[in-house]
């Protein structure tokens, strides 16, 4: 627990559900609405006090619900509202909140909006999405869409474009446009009335987009736009909400996530994830990890927020690769490297979110390409083969940043399709589900499951984990990643050995004198074994 002040945000761990690959009720072999609910106490065994949900609106799935054709129902795939109040209630009696994802930089192309949109110019509703003239075989720039082609998509019936960030299926809403923004208020305060706990906000540093100065993210009416929508809706609440900010930097994210409560809680900046690509390139331009770099970004922001703004922290999410596979060892390692980055993150000053399958330790998923689904892994295999890359190349990418890595279907036991679907599941099962899944980690002392747990304890048990300020230790250590945080009258060290190797060197005496409160291994030495990590608690006087 925080202190009485702080809002209850503040020392919650959110644990993010991709609702297609949690748990399919019905045998059609997508997740659904009443197989999450089936799967609550699971989820207040871990400890969680909320669950983000990825989008379940009404929606053609071109984007797996990232592209929403109604805001204020659930697709059929998923449940009814009906089956929403249940989720929403039934986590309420285990005090579990429900946060929705909302979409609002964009809708679907199916959505009435659009429809109608597109009609004529003079339609009233035209004016809800962001066009320009040009002709035909001109587009008015050469801005690309995020998966695939040009921003810019022409519609015969007005001779004008329209512009998407996205896919071409989900055209850009005009937040210039007042009614446009209203309607949005409209559909937050319906989520709001039946009673979801908070929202993410998918993209939020792109909706106030200038396509005629290439602008995408940060543009110049973003936070009024931001400050108008708070207090038209969540504002003044005990709601969490969480932008997705790609855009974002330490300077802004104090802004976002300013105490004053005026526009988020806080912000899901990027700026670690980035640091295994190469600079100015795409995520599939890969380099190895620069764990120094790792070291400083991590604790810029930490230190960076402290006291004037939130951090979130997260290693994971639907749209990155499984962090075992990524910079931990999901071979021989699995296990130790797993718990060494929760303890790396879950000793942070911020709110940490699971993803889910994280808390098993769930591993990346290198296929065929023909078993991947996800259209962003599809496009961008299609166009660098197209520009010429070697297909060994495209793959070696996909394998490493594609989306479907993390969105293989949970897996909950070693029954056929890991107890996910009586069906055909719609994203082939990782066929290491026989050794990895949560019916046997449930039953086991030293899990990473058990881990997560106990990390999950340990933040409600002492307000520290919370409260504390930050000092990275050991900085130019290139194997150790060390820190302190400091409250009140005490001091814990968190200490992890990021590497597979044993290292020979002494951790500090003074470090290492206080009560170990966790660990990944049983027994402690004066130097880390391979992904070792502890924290302890020191308590003066
Ligand atoms: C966000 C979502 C991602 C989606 C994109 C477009 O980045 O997390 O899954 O594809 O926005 O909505
Ligand atoms: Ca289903």
């Amino acid at each position: 627990m925080a202190t009485s002040k702080s809002p209850w945000w503040k020392s919650a761990v959110i644990y993010q559900i991709y609702p297609r690959s949690f748990q399919d009720s019905n045998g059609d072999g997508i997740g659904d609405l009443q197989g999450i609910t089936s799967r609550l106490d699971y989820l207040a065994d871990l400890g969680i006090d909320a669950i983000w949900l990825s989008p379940v609106y009404r929606s053609p799935q071109d984007d797996n619900g990232y592209d929403i054709s109604d805001y204020c129902d659930i697709d059929p795939m998923f449940g009814t509202l009906a089956d929403m109040d249940t989720l929403i209630g039934e986590a309420r009696k285990r005090n579990i909140r429900i946060i929705m994802d909302l979409v609002l930089n964009h809708s679907s192309d199916e959505h009435p909006w659009f429809l109608e949109a597109k009609k004529s110019r003079d339609n009233p509703f035209h004016d809800y999405y962001v066009w320009r003239d040009g002709n035909e075989d001109v587009p008015p720039n050469d801005m690309k869409a995020c998966f695939g082609g040009s921003a810019w998509t022409w519609v015969p019936d007005v001779q004008q474009y329209y512009f998407h960030q996205f896919s071409v299926k989900q055209p850009d809403l005009n937040w210039d446009n007042p009614k446009v923004r209203e309607e949005i208020y409209k559909i937050i305060n319906f989520w709001i009335e039946r009673g979801v706990g908070g929202f993410r906000l998918d993209v939020i540093d792109q909706i106030a987009k200038e396509p005629d100065l290439k602008i995408t993210n940060n543009g110049p009416m973003l936070h009024a736009y931001i400050r108008e929508m708070n207090r038209h809706t969540f504002g003044g609440t005990d709601l969490v909400t969480v932008g997705e900010a790609w855009g974002a930097n330490v300077d802004n994210a104090k802004i976002y996530s300013d105490p004053s409560g005026r526009e988020f809680s806080m912000v899901f900046q990027f700026e670690h994830i980035g640091l295994d690509q190469i600079h100015g390139k795409e995520k599939w331009d890969l380099k190895p990890l620069d764990w120094m770099e790792l070291k400083k970004v991590l604790s810029k922001w930490q230190t960076g927020l402290h006291g004037c703004g939130w951090n979130s922290l997260f290693w994971n999410n639907h749209d990155l690769p499984r962090i075992v596979s990524r910079w931990g060892d999901d071979g021989k390692y699995r296990e130790e490297s797993a718990k060494m980055f929760a303890t790396l993150l879950h000793g942070m000053q911020g709110t940490p979110y699971i993803y889910q399958g994280e808390e098993l330790g769930m591993t990346n998923a290198p296929y065929d390409i023909s078993d991947y689904r996800d259209i962003e892994t599809l496009h961008i295999y299609r166009d660098r083969l197209a520009e010429g890359y070697a297909e060994e190349d495209v793959m070696r990418s996909i394998h490493a940043k594609g989306r479907d890595n993390a969105r293989t279907p949970m897996q909950w036991d070693s029954s056929e399709n890991a107890g996910f679907t009586v069906g055909k599941p719609w994203l082939k099962v990782n066929p290491n589900y026989l050794q990895i899944n949560a019916a046997e980690e449930c039953n086991t002392a030293d899990s990473v499951f058990a881990y997560y747990k106990a990390l999950i304890a340990l933040r409600k048990k002492y307000p520290i984990f919370a409260e504390g300020d930050y000092q990275l230790l050991m900085g130019d250590d290139p194997d150790v990643f060390a820190y302190k945080r400091t409250w009140k009258e005490q001091t814990l060290y968190v200490i992890c050995n990021f590497h597979a190797k044993k290292l020979n060197e002494v951790i500090p005496e003074e470090y290492r004198k206080g009560t170990l409160l966790i660990s990944n291994y049983a027994e402690q030495g004066s130097s880390l074994k391979p992904y070792e990590a502890r924290i302890y608690l020191e308590q003066r006087n």
